[in-house]
């Protein structure tokens, strides 16, 4: 769908749930997808979206007092949101698992857990999006 930097604007909900939809469908086995961007901002709806592409049937909502919430797709699909988490507990969730059972990641507020990713990621989209008011959302899609 894109190679090193995209920017796009989504002008409402469904934009931004039909690009989720299309970064799942292109999703292979440990991808992850960091979603970063101020409450609001809609990291939520594409995780929701990317659950779409992904063959999800059953969106559970916002993990954000679960932490995690885990689906099966046409792979296994992790959605994360680490709000609320110290670095220290997120070396806890064993995110390498997760990849090693060949899931997909989406990750909310990933600056908590990136140290437990290990070392660099091969398949890491870098998602930011932001809030432009009336005009809808900036995202910015990085590779
Ligand atoms: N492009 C857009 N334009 C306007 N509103 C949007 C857009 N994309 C998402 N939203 C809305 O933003 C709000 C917050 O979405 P959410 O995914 O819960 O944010 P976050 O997880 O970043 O806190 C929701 O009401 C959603 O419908
Ligand atoms: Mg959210």
């Amino acid at each position: 769908m894109f190679n090193g930097e995209t920017v796009l604007e989504t002008k409402n909900a469904d934009g931004t749930l039909t690009l989720g939809r299309q970064l799942g469908r292109e999703a292979g086995p440990q991808s992850i997808f960091l979603l970063e961007g101020d409450l609001g901002t809609g990291k939520t709806v594409l995780a929701h979206g990317i659950a779409q592409g992904l063959g999800v049937r059953t969106w559970r909502g916002s993990p954000t007092f679960n932490l995690i919430h885990e689906y099966e797709g046409r792979l296994p699909y992790f959605h994360i949101d680490a709000y609320r988490l110290t670095p220290g507990e997120a070396m806890e969730l064993d995110l390498i698992d997760m990849l090693e059972r060949g899931g997909v990641l989406a990750v909310e507020w990933p600056d908590r857990v990136l140290p437990a990713l290990g070392h660099p990621r091969e398949s890491v989209v870098t998602v930011h999006l932001e809030d432009l008011g009336e005009a809808g959302r900036r995202i910015e899609l990085r590779r």
